[in-house]
């Protein structure tokens, strides 16, 4: 018998390794949505503010971050968000503000 070639493992082996990464991606999602759903209270759901609140869905992420960053410092002044930002870290900020910028903005 001859030995089976190793190319065919090859694509095999590139789904197993394809399906390791998938969990980490949706545990990521998911975390992501839970952290944004702690400023719907606020900010209105996923982002969509009511009233005089800012909205925060389609805001670009980078902004989202350096907003947080500057509550979060004291550089910005604020009536209750300096309180909130120091309650994450930076890596919740970055998939908080990931999944405001990926939100459709509300149509008016
Ligand atoms: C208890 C109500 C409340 C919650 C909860 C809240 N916010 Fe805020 N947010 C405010 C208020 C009020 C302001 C206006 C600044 C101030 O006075 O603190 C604001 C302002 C902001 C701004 C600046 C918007 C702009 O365009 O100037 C950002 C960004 C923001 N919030 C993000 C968040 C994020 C992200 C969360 C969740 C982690 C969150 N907020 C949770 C009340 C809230």
């Amino acid at each position: 018998m001859r030995p089976r070639p190793l190319r065919r493992l090859a694509p095999c082996a590139a789904a197993v390794l394809m399906a390791a990464a998938l969990p980490a991606l949706a545990q990521d999602a998911l975390q992501a949505r839970n952290l944004a759903a702690t400023c719907a209270n606020c900010h209105g759901t996923n982002g969509h503010a009511q009233g005089d609140m800012k909205p925060l869905a389609g805001v670009a992420a980078d902004k989202i971050v350096a907003m947080l960053a500057d509550f979060k410092s004291g550089a910005q002044p604020a009536t209750i968000m300096h309180q909130i930002a120091k309650g994450y870290s930076d890596e919740q900020i970055r998939l908080i503000a990931g999944y405001f910028a990926a939100q459709p903005p509300k149509s008016k």
